[in-house]
């Protein structure tokens, strides 16, 4: 280890309380996990802003309370610039991710199966979690910093045909919609898909189930982004407004899979049901702050054996595959960069809704480049 490693200093956009959510970050130093043979540390260079780093740092789900101050943020790309003597898949000076999340047992049936984001001992997350496999804990920092230090069997390379910033938010935001549109067979057994929730994971599952094949229809609450949602490749769009059952007729039955990535309060659940065929399944990736699922009537199951599921971020190897995805259909993520500094800004913009489709924090004195 050199001089330099030993005294990087890890600094970032820590979130205090509840209100940081309103632009009260402050920029502070903070201690890494004790790095382990088997971590990596990576030079930040940019890091997509997520709708849950938001819940978290409003502790809108109510599980973050006690884990002030946070540094948030992960969908994290940067330069490898320190390998643990047992990594093999990455070396100092290749440029590598990580999504939401960061650790995992490893041991566990599901780790084995290569299903880490479902490890029966409950997953690490890149933030506001601790560790316990290694440098037990500690508590895991994100990216809205200089700095990410963490496991590399959840650091992946990212691959030359993608630009580094587009790539930062599909570690996670892409991946969790491309892996349930992948299990549930857009394009192929599900050839009509609907989108509900037009935002970061939206518009990538409106990109992904167009190149997969799939007709989609985007299910959005405004008319704001009907246009968008035509240039992302959408062939219909159907906007729910403040009466949905009236936007939903003569549409039922007409999808055979709905990715649900809006974190509406109260969604309206039977509602979307009723515009999936017989046997088509409706999964659940967004995370409302308020309404857990309302009562679906039985009838909306029964009469037409439909199904309700929920989905978590992606596998390393999901995350892989999404990458390998993007890159040979040249999927273009609509990423809109803001430098690192001016986090708090982003945030705010981002909690009005204003994204077109994710903000990325840019890292300029680790590479990072403002423009494509
Ligand atoms: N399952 C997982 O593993 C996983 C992973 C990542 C994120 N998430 C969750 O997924 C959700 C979406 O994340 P994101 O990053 O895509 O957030 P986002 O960019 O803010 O998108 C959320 C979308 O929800 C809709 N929406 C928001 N507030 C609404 C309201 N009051 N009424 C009606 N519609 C509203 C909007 O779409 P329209 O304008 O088109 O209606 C908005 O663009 C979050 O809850 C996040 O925590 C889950
Ligand atoms: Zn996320
Ligand atoms: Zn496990």
């Amino acid at each position: 280890m050199s001089t330099t490693q030993t005294q990087r200093k890890f600094e970032g956009w820590a979130a205090m309380d509840e209100n940081s959510v309103k632009g009260q970050m402050k920029w502070t130093e903070y201690e890494p996990k004790e790095f382990a043979d088997d971590d990596v540390e990576l030079e930040v260079q940019y890091c997509g802003i997520c709708g849950s780093d938001l819940h978290t740092m409003s502790n809108g789900w109510g599980s973050a309370k006690d884990m002030y101050p946070q540094v948030v943020g992960h969908e994290i790309v940067g330069k490898v610039v320190r390998v643990g003597k047992d990594v093999k898949h990455l070396k100092e000076g290749d440029v590598a991710g990580v999504g939401a999340q960061c650790d995992s047992c490893l041991e566990c049936d599901s780790c084995k199966k290569g299903e880490e984001n479902y490890c029966s001992k409950g997953i690490v997350g890149t933030y506001c979690a601790k560790f316990s496999r290694t440098s037990s804990g500690s508590k895991s920092y994100g990216g809205y910093a200089n700095f990410w230090r963490g496991p590399a069997h959840f650091t992946l390379p990212i691959p030359s045909n993608i630009d580094p910033a587009e790539a930062a938010p599909m570690m996670c935001g892409g991946v969790t919609v491309f892996a349930p549109l992948k299990q549930y067979g857009a394009g192929t057994t599900a050839k009509d898909v609907g989108v509900v929730g037009i935002g970061g994971l939206g518009h990538f599952a409106v990109l992904f189930a167009t190149a997969m094949g799939a007709n989609v229809t985007a299910i959005s609450h405004s008319h704001k982004k009907d246009e968008d949602a035509k240039k992302l490749g959408a062939k219909k769009v159907i906007v729910t407004g403040d009466d949905v059952k009236a936007a939903f007729k003569g549409h039922e039955r007409s999808l055979d899979l709905i990715i649900v990535s809006s974190n509406a309060p109260n969604m309206p659940f039977d509602a979307y049901l009723s515009l999936l065929r017989p046997h088509g399944h409706l999964v659940i990736v967004g995370v409302a702050e308020e309404g857990s699922l309302p009562n679906v009537h039985p009838f909306n199951l029964i009469m037409s054996n439909v199904h309700i599921s929920g989905s978590l971020i992606g596998s390393v190897k999901d995350i892989a595959e999404c990458l390998k995805f993007a890159g040979d259909h040249n999927i273009k993520a609509w990423v809109k960069r803001y430098p690192m500094k001016d986090a708090n800004e982003a945030v705010v913009s981002m909690k009005a809704g204003d994204a077109r489709y994710r903000y990325v924090l840019v890292n300029e004195e680790h590479g990072g480049k403002m423009n494509a």
